[in-house]
């Protein structure tokens, strides 16, 4: 007999992408920092992610304010850094100046780019009809930007409760994608 699980654990085995990190800027001009795991790509074209971000988070004030975020994407180095911003709160402290981060400015929105992170991806609120229902924001992709000068690439994945895998070999079977051609480079 397989062993069973709770389906309130669901999101343990559909663990959604790596793990990120969301910055905003408040109308008041402060910059937070909280640490996401549910996202989930919904459109390639335009760029449309889904994040869903609620109430329990200081950064949903800023985010519903501004219709603005950066998703910055932490490499494994960064791990623990990652869960600690995501157990604390901006309401009480400056996570920038207290995890050491560094924030950039960045082109298309206020909320500041993560110096540390390998990828940036500067986002603007394209649908909010799902938030008052899943706490989902569908976000616009405005602006990536790739730091290439890293060395350390390994993205983290949520597997809940704390525990993370990370990234290991690439298994490219690019040539098998004959119904897909054209979305690849
Ligand atoms: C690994 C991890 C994943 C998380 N994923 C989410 C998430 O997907 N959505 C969410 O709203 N909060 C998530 N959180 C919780 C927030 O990061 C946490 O509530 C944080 O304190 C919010 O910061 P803020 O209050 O400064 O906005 C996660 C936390 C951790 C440690």
């Amino acid at each position: 007999m397989p062993d069973s699980l709770p389906v309130e654990k669901a999101y343990r085995i559909l663990e959604s992408g790596p793990v990120l990190l969301v910055s905003t800027r408040a109308a008041d001009g402060s910059a937070n920092v909280m640490t996401l795991g549910f996202h989930m790509m919904i459109l390639h074209d335009p760029p449309l992610v889904g994040v869903v971000l609620g109430p329990w988070d200081h950064s949903h004030r800023a985010l519903s304010e501004t219709g603005e975020c950066v998703l910055a994407v932490p490499t494994v180095d960064l791990a623990e850094k990652v869960v600690d911003i995501g157990n604390c709160s901006g309401s009480t402290l400056d996570k920038f100046a207290h995890f050491g981060l560094t924030p950039l400015p960045a082109e298309m929105v206020q909320a500041p780019l993560v110096g540390e992170c390998w990828a940036n991806l500067e986002c603007r609120v394209a649908d909010e009809d799902w938030v008052r229902r899943y706490d989902l924001w569908v976000l616009q992709v405005q602006r990536i930007w790739i730091d290439t000068s890293r060395e350390e690439t390994r993205l983290i994945h949520h597997q809940g409760d704390g525990r993370f895998s990370v990234d290991g070999d690439t298994l490219d079977l690019g040539e098998r994608m004959v119904k897909w051609r054209d979305l690849m480079d």
